[in-house]
């Protein structure tokens, strides 16, 4: 057979001509943006990966794409819909065409810790969100932890004033657009796979971002430093198409769920040591980490905290007073 009658004919079997799959076999593209080692996210669909293949052999097959290579954030949901991807985990940020709810993750100082993450998402009301874009044709199969995020600019920030004027890229969010605002900062929405040269080239200043995403993309090398701010989070949801878990027989969605599930507690447990890690490795680079007084940090709460009353009616005041909770 000729490849293009080979490609035809796995085609039309709806199977994707991968060198690891045989024939038969469910095929689950898992498309993200990260890099695979030293990364939360990178390390759970790595894991995910291994165990789906070993342990649905002959049933389901799955391939990871990591660092962008098939789609970025901005396409992937458009791409899983059309069936062309089975598998992502985006941050929540990058949600907002599908739903206003988990604008509340975005929202500056909301959540103390990864813990508290955690938590508000055990709970119902955070249970309820991954169900929240079903009308939407879209599913959410488990939240998955990256961590808090950090400020960095091509000058140090000590103070929020320090950030006047400055370029910030933002994720496609409108609450991280509000906050960077609030700063006196000019956010830009942009995908991550385009951070790295824009702030080597000048096109913005500064990012925010985990520890993890600022090892792994290298941004500490073309930033004048870091501020360990911890004003926000990254966090993902794992998701897919209604239509695609619909399809999988019920055992074999058993099966695949279960696996997810293991792999998310295993993996959730161990985000905060990899981010400290990547903080490490930042230093260990020659990357400069500028550590904030009590007082210096008040100072940004003080100016980003604002933000909240734009997003109340969005996210629900009453989510807010239970996220509120959890971290008192
Ligand atoms: C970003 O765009 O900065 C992050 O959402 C990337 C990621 O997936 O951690």
């Amino acid at each position: 057979l000729t490849t293009a009658a080979i490609a035809l004919a796995l085609s039309v079997t709806g199977q994707s001509a991968f060198a690891s799959c045989d024939e038969g076999e469910i095929v689950i593209k898992f498309a993200h943006v990260t890099n695979t080692d030293r990364h939360p996210k990178g390390i759970a669909a790595s894991l995910l990966e291994e165990r789906v293949n070993e342990e649905m052999n002959g049933v389901a097959c799955m391939e990871v794409f990591p660092n962008s290579t098939l789609y970025d954030d901005n396409k992937v949901l458009e791409a899983m819909l059309q069936g062309d991807v089975q598998l992502a985990a985006p941050s929540l940020s990058k949600f907002e065409a599908f739903t206003r709810q988990f604008r509340i993750f975005d929202l500056p100082f909301m959540f103390e810790d990864i813990e508290a993450v955690d938590a508000f998402q055990a709970s119902d009301a955070g249970q309820s969100m991954m169900d929240s874009m079903q009308r939407r044709g879209l599913q959410g199969l488990a939240f998955w932890h990256n961590g808090m995020k950090q400020m960095s600019a091509n000058v140090p920030l000590i103070e929020p004033t320090d950030a006047d004027g400055l370029k910030f890229r933002v994720q496609s969010s409108d609450v991280l657009v509000a906050q960077m605002e609030a700063i006196g900062g000019s956010p830009q929405k942009m995908a991550f796979s385009e951070v790295y040269g824009a702030l080597q080239q000048g096109v913005v200043d500064g990012q925010e971002n985990t520890w993890s995403n600022i090892f792994g993309k290298k941004f500490f090398e073309v930033q004048d430093g870091i501020t360990e701010t911890n004003h926000g989070i990254i966090d993902y949801l794992v998701v897919t198409s209604t239509e695609w878990l619909d399809s999988l027989e019920p055992e074999v969605r058993v099966q695949f769920l279960t696996i997810l599930a293991e792999v998310t507690d295993v993996r959730n447990a161990e985000s905060f040591a990899v981010n400290q890690q990547a903080r490490q490795s930042v230093l260990d680079a020659g990357g400069e980490i500028r550590e904030l007084t009590a007082e210096q940090r008040q100072a940004w709460v003080d100016v980003m905290m604002p933000v909240w009353a734009q997003f109340a009616g969005d996210v629900g005041q009453e989510n807010i007073d239970a996220a509120q909770a959890i971290n008192a």
